[in-house]
Parts: C-alpha cells; structure tokens; sequence
C-alpha cells in the first residue's frame, strides 16, 4: 500500500495520516516532521531550512528530494508507506515519477481557508513524535502534554496566523496544482484519486478513507 495525502495546511493531513499508518501497520513519512527534527537537533540541514519553515516557505526541491529517496530506502517501506505532505511541487511528483516510486492511492482532502486558521491557531504539537492536538477539537488528556510520554506540548513557530496565511498562498500556487497532475495519471489508471471532505469527525473522516482503500 503506497500512498500519499494531499491538501492545504492545517485540513488534517498528519491526524488522518497517522490512523492510516496505524490501520495497515505502513509507515508515515512527513516531511514537515522530518525537517521539524532537523530544526530541533540544531544539524546543518536544520540550521539552512529553520528561516523557510518559520516563514512559511517551501524547502528546496533537491533538499526535500533527497530527504524522501533516503527514507523510502529504508527497509520499513518495502511493504508500502504514506507520503504526507510530499510531493508538494510538480518538480517533487516528476521526482517520483522519474524514480520509478509509484502510488496506489492519492487521497485529497478539502478545507475551507477560515477553518484553516482556526485549526491552525489551537493546534499543539509533540515535537519528538509529531503527535498533534487541538486545544478544543481533540485535547490532550491532560492540559499542555503529550497523551503517551507526558512530555510538554507546543505551538509550532508557523502556525500564526501571518504565516498560516502565506502558507495558504503557496498552497494555492505551488502544490494545488498537483491535483490536475494527478488527475491525469489517474486517467492513464497510473493511479486512484479519491477526494474527502476534510470537515467532520477525525474518525468519521477516516472511517471514509478506510472504507474507500481497503
Ligand atoms: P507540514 O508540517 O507538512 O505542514 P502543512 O502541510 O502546512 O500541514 P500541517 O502540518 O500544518 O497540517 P495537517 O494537514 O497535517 O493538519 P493536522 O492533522 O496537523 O510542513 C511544514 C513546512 O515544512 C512547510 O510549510 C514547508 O516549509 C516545509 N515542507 C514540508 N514538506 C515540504 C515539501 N515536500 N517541500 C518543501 N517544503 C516542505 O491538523 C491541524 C489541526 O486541526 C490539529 O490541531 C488537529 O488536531 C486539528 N484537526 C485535524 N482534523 C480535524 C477535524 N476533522 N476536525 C477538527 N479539527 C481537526
């Protein structure tokens, strides 16, 4: 099962991604998470991408590029992977292509931009294992930590609401157009699209993917 998720910051790529991950025992690759690890332990790819995450910018295609091929080398990937939050240019998805890294399923989720800030301005993170919460829509069990380890929860530095809106921008004009790019594929039976509303129960939303790919 090779799959990715696609759609605007904030729709509820990583939530869903993880109950999918966990449905079919596959491994979820975020390449939001990855770089996020990269800032936090201060190395040398952490330190050249910190100023693009926190303005919310798209990292080079070379460096995210490079970043996936090395993860989907790893043996847990060989019996399938979710990609979440990568491709996020045509330049990535010609990446794969070109790779011969081909999906089952490109799941599409839709959102509203008002809602996006909403979620975005509650949401609290687990930073080591990029569990994600929501102060009102899905609350830790206890107020500021993480359900599993007990550590602190924060804020991502690009979830105010200036960044939220630039990152809805480049959305618009740099991986929206994937969907065109998968539609075609889709046509040649390359691949399936399926389209959910990102707006709802986070399980009644994933009952419908599941029910979709199973
Ligand atoms: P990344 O971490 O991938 O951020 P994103 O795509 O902007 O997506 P988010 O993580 O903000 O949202 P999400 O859709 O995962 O929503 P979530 O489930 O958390 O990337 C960050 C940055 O890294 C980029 O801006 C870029 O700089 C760089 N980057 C990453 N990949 C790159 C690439 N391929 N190329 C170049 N640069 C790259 O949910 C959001 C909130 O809503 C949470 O609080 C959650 O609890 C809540 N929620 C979820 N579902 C629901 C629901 N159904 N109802 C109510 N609340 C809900």
């Amino acid at each position: 099962m090779k799959m990715m998720l696609l759609g605007s910051p904030g729709v509820g790529k990583g939530t869903q991604a993880a109950l999918i991950c966990e449905h079919f025992g596959i491994p979820q690759i975020s390449t939001g998470n990855i770089l996020r690890a990269a800032i936090e332990s201060e190395s040398d790819l952490g330190l050249s991408v910190r100023s693009i995450l926190d303005a919310g910018q798209l990292v080079p295609d070379e460096i995210v590029n490079a970043l996936v091929k090395e993860r989907l080398s790893q043996a847990d990937c060989e019996a399938g992977f979710l990609l979440d939050g990568f491709p996020r240019t045509i330049m990535q998805a010609q990446y794969l292509v070109d790779n011969a890294v081909s999906l089952d399923y490109v799941i599409v989720l839709e959102i509203d931009n008002g809602e996006v800030v909403k979620r975005l301005s509650g949401r609290r993170v687990h930073l080591a294992s990029g569990r994600t919460y929501h102060v009102d829509y899905n609350p830790p069990q206890k107020e500021g930590v993480d359900d599993l380890t007990g550590e602190a929860l924060v804020q991502r530095d690009d979830d105010t609401e200036e960044v939220v809106l630039n990152r809805l921008n480049v959305y618009r004009t740099q991986t929206s157009p994937l969907i065109d790019f998968y539609q075609v594929l889709a046509r040649k039976k390359q691949v399936k699209l399926i389209t959910f509303s990102g707006v709802g129960a986070v399980e009644e939303i994933n009952k419908k993917i599941l029910s979709a790919i199973s």
